[in-house]
């Protein structure tokens, strides 16, 4: 529930990625030393890869903001449909079952609400390095009895987690691989951090093309992820919608040159008022700008909802055009119920503003659907109830408590009582 209206102000922190976080804990796998992953965030989709990586027979032990993997005995190289079906990350388990013990039996992902997002790309690449990967019963079943062998691999369209999916099967491959049109993602060179501390050789992470010399065995490290840029850039536009003056800290800002470029053009203030730190305000109005998401180091999708919410108040007609994932405007119809005037056309949504948000009871679909509900329920006026928000538990830790931290009037009702305030004083 959120009484919109407050600007909000303060400082608020940044968690460790999310996205970073999934393939580190995969990564463990490929090791029979203990790991020490640092500034895991506790979502949900953490705590179905820790589910599925004892489902393999790994050990996981959760400390204050770290966990620790012992995954010296792989009993069962799967990960059955009852997981991946809530998070289709769990495919990123793929790679390094294959490439540690050779063999892996994974359920292939169902569609998603944003597109259909198959994992075609992920087996071609471990057919190249040598692996026999047969479809049945709705799983891959992949073998490599006798290894893995480093190939060249060339990826038709960039995938985030098709890179990370590799690079992680080829690092105990022999010989090298080398990866062309690969992701760039923060996240995956963060992965490619983890892996060299852990003795892998890997070369061009960050580029296009990365290379990877196979070695014998990969020892336990201690390692601290990545803050994570889309809960990052999350707050910089709760803090721009609000009319705020918001400092996000604990970021990385050279992760959100794309973000901050557009919010600046839209006439926000942003500046570095410290390192890992950056400042958001809202001096005069807010005029539109045209945006469309691309592979880092342009636009991020996953900010795309969250920036839709903002230019519904900025000045003149924004065209927001999606070219990730084919099915990514959900949310425009829920913010058309709070007022909105959004217009889609296939890939484009026209966004015309700046129109009154009036608070209303909206659906989430997703995990950045949600949280550009949140956003526009900040800015509306009156009472904004987001349901289904175990789609923003997903990736955001305890956002309510984090956005009241800096005025947000927020709070979590669970979904059988949804008591109005005034209910609520009745009571
Ligand atoms: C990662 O998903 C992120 N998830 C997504 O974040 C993010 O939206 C996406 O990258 C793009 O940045 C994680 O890192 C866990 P892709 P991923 O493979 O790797 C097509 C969030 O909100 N494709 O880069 O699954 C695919 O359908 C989530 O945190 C194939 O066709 O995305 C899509 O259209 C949502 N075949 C495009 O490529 C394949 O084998 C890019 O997808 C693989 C992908």
């Amino acid at each position: 529930m959120i009484e919109g209206g407050a600007p909000l102000t303060g400082e608020i922190a940044t968690g460790g990625a999310k996205n970073s976080a999934l393939p580190a804990l995969a990564a463990c796998l490929l090791t029979g030393e203990p790991v020490t992953l640092e500034r895991i965030p506790r979502v949900r989709d953490i705590r179905t890869m820790e589910e599925l990586l004892e489902y393999t027979g790994a050990k996981v032990s959760i400390g204050e903001g770290l966990v620790k993997v012992d995954a010296s005995a792989i009993a069962r190289p799967e990960a059955p449909y009852d997981v991946v079906k809530t998070m289709r990350a769990s495919s990123l388990v793929l790679g390094p079952l294959v490439g540690r013990c050779g063999r892996a039996r994974v359920s292939l992902p169902g569609g998603c609400a944003i597109g259909g997002r198959p994992i075609n790309l992920h087996v071609a690449g471990l057919e190249k390095l040598g692996a026999t990967i047969r479809q049945e019963h709705g799983y891959i079943e992949a073998q490599a009895p006798d290894g893995l062998k480093g190939a060249e691999v060339h990826f038709d369209r960039i995938t985030v987690t098709g890179t990370e999916d590799l690079v992680m099967a080829a690092v105990l491959a022999r010989g090298e691989t080398v990866i062309n049109n690969a992701a760039r993602e923060p996240e995956v060179v963060d992965l490619c951090a983890l892996l060299t501390k852990m003795g892998a050789k890997i070369a061009g992470a960050g580029t296009s093309t990365i290379r990877i010399e196979g070695v014998a065995k990969l020892s336990g490290v201690r390692h601290a992820i990545i803050p994570d840029r889309i809960e990052a850039g999350t707050f910089l536009i709760a803090g721009a919608i609000t009319h705020g003056d918001l400092t996000v800290t604990g970021c990385e800002p050279e992760h959100l040159r794309a973000l901050i470029a557009k919010l600046e053009q839209a006439g926000a203030a942003v500046e570095q008022p410290a390192k890992g730190a950056l400042r958001v305000r809202v001096p005069r109005k807010l005029k539109s700008v045209d945006v469309t998401t691309e592979e880092h180091p342009g636009f991020a999708t996953d900010l795309q909802a969250q920036f839709m919410a903002l230019m519904t108040q900025a000045e003149g007609i924004s065209i927001i055009t999606e070219t990730i994932f084919e099915n990514r405007f959900m949310h425009a119809q829920e913010l058309a119920r709070m007022g909105a005037n959004i217009r889609l056309d296939g890939r484009r949504a026209l966004v015309a503003g700046p129109t009154r948000l009036s608070g209303a009871q909206v659906i989430a679909s997703d995990l950045r659907a949600s949280a550009s509900l949140v956003l526009a329920g900040l800015a509306a006026s009156g009472e904004t109830s987001v349901d289904r928000v175990y789609h923003i538990d997903r990736g955001y830790e305890q956002i309510e408590a984090k956005l009241a931290g800096v005025g947000a009037r927020i709070r979590r009702v669970s979904d059988g009582r949804r008591l109005t305030k005034a209910a609520e004083e009745a009571n």
